[in-house]
């Protein structure tokens, strides 16, 4: 079932869209998320599925992807590895290829990045890249589109990443090219960036005070990320002092905000007092996993919508 004729494009990473279409996406998002919160009826996904293919555990990008298809008026369908083929061994190409006959959209949290690429390569329909150890490009949309809605434009600003340099950092980092903010990042020796994933806008700090000074928004993400479980003790140890705590959120700007894409260890990476403070906008940023989604899953279906 393929309904659009142009091109197929996906979501695998940030790098995938433009600026001008992240500014669409955003645009779109306001709009979405205002009808929504008026309870106003919209369903330009009628008829159409979701296939959401789950190969680590979920809360939020789950659920905010089966909400928002219904609430777009089409339907979603959750599989998970242990209960498909897909852990029986199935090749990827061969279920990407019967998946994309049934369905019109395709999710997918995976390990490698080359799994969803694999099966990108062989899909008739979009794919949305759900979480893979290298990036979680939903995440930092609807944190970009967070900071934006909360203080306006994120050009020029300062990010400080402080943890592990993971999905999510691999992702800020790309963000930061595209909307041109900089990105202070601090990890513990030994988990630095891979050298390839610098760029012009990011900036490495051995002290994670030094990151986190005169940022408008500190981040932080778990020590030990899914799939990594067997290194959790050393990281326990390795990352003690990168907890994000009163007196880091003290060395960014008054004003500054904190975010986390959860779930959260409070104690750990980042203390009680700084995430159910009054800085924290983790709510906000939970929520707008839903509203952003459904601008992307209307944007890769119906390509640009003018408002309706
Ligand atoms: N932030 C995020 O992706 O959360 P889940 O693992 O619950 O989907
Ligand atoms: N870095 C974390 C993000 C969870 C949403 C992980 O990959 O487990």
């Amino acid at each position: 079932m393929q309904a659009a004729r142009r091109p197929v494009r996906h979501f695998l990473q940030f790098t995938d869209f433009s600026r001008a279409e992240y500014e669409h996406l955003f645009a779109r998002t306001r709009w979405i998320k205002d009808r929504f919160k008026r309870y106003r009826r919209y369903w330009p996904l009628e008829d159409r599925t979701l296939a959401m293919i789950f190969e680590k555990p979920s809360t939020r990008t789950r659920l905010s992807f089966e909400a928002g298809m219904h609430q777009l008026g089409g339907a979603a369908i959750y599989l998970f590895t242990r209960d498909s083929q897909l852990g029986r061994g199935e090749p990827v190409e061969d279920a990407a290829q019967v998946i994309s006959r049934m369905c019109d959209l395709v999710m997918i949290r995976t390990f490698e990045q080359s799994i969803i690429e694999r099966f990108a390569h062989n899909s008739r329909v979009p794919v949305i890249n759900g979480l893979t150890n290298e990036y979680h490009p939903c995440q930092i949309l609807a944190d970009v589109f967070t900071f934006i809605e909360q203080r306006g434009a994120i050009k020029g600003k300062t990010v400080a990443w402080i943890g592990d340099s993971n999905n999510v950092c691999n992702t800020w980092l790309q963000a930061a090219e595209i909307f041109d903010f900089k990105l202070n990042v601090s990890t513990p020796p030994g988990y630095e960036k891979e050298p390839d994933r610098k760029t012009k806008n990011s900036e490495s700090f051995a002290d994670p005070m030094q990151a986190a000074k005169g940022a408008h928004l500190v981040t932080t993400d778990v020590w030990t990320s899914m799939g990594f479980e067997s290194e959790n003790e050393t990281r326990q140890r390795d990352f003690e002092d990168w907890q994000v705590d009163a007196a880091m959120m003290k060395a960014a700007r008054k004003d500054a905000l904190f975010m986390h894409c959860l779930p959260a260890h409070r104690g750990e990476e980042v203390a009680k007092e700084v995430i159910d403070g009054s800085q924290s906008v983790i709510w906000e940023e939970a929520e707008n996993r839903l509203h952003t989604q459904k601008a992307l899953m209307e944007f890769l279906l119906l390509g640009k919508v003018k408002g309706r």
